[in-house]
């Protein structure tokens, strides 16, 4: 699988939508992956790192950077992956947070072609109510989400085995989370090419 994994990603993924609004979406067609977390989890990073395309997806300088609902197709659709706005991010006015929550948790429960949401944790940063609400949710929804956590590069493996440990208790209550929790870094790549191969297993066969 991790050469599965890695010939996906060889080949070239392309930006085709960006979605503001519930009804305004591509056509459900191939499977689709959606990155999910916290403003400046590094969602955006993640996706980069995976394609080893710098620019695909627009990495925030300012939280709250992406949002909307970014479409980007992988090997000419073999597998969609879906960027999208950040969750929690304290300083956005009331009325955006609403707009943004709104559009990411009607398509999460909603798409029929989603296969499944990676819910990104930041490895330096414990688990915050946002995430118990985004994890309910996805629960709630019985949609199937995997977690991630991202930037083990920053932070001492005593504390990296801390967080495994705190998100491992959230997964084993529940039934609609994946088993494996991924532990990665866009920055050193580590955990990369098992991510890659996670998500060809969800891609359509190459044709
Ligand atoms: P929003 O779109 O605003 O929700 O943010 P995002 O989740 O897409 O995060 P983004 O990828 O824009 O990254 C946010 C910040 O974290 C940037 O300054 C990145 O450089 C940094 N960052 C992302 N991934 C890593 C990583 O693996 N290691 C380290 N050290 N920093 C990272
Ligand atoms: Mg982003």
């Amino acid at each position: 699988m991790l050469e599965a994994g890695r010939l996906l990603f060889a080949r070239p993924c392309e930006f085709f939508y960006a979605s503001q609004a519930i009804t305004q979406l591509p056509e459900a067609k191939g499977p689709e992956v959606a990155f999910c977390g916290r403003s400046n989890v590094g969602k955006s990073s993640l996706l980069n790192a995976l394609t080893g395309q710098k620019a695909l997806a627009r990495v925030s300088v300012t939280p709250g950077r992406t949002r909307q609902l970014n479409f980007f197709a992988c090997d000419e659709g073999r597998l969609t992956l879906v960027d999208m706005p950040g969750y929690g991010y304290a300083k956005a006015s009331k009325l955006l947070k609403e707009d943004w929550q709104g559009l990411m948790f009607d398509f999460l429960r909603g798409r029929t072609t989603l296969r499944r949401v990676l819910l990104l944790m930041d490895a330096r940063v414990e688990t915050k109510p946002a995430d118990r609400a985004a994890i309910d949710l996805l629960s709630d929804a019985a949609v199937a989400f995997q977690l991630v956590i991202t930037k083990a590069d920053d932070v001492k493996p005593a504390q990296l085995d801390k967080r495994i440990a705190e998100v491992e208790e959230i997964v084993k209550k529940r039934t609609a989370a994946h088993p494996l929790i991924l532990i990665t870094s866009s920055e050193s790549g580590q955990g990369i090419p098992e991510l890659r191969a996670e998500l060809a297993a969800l891609a359509l066969p190459p044709t």
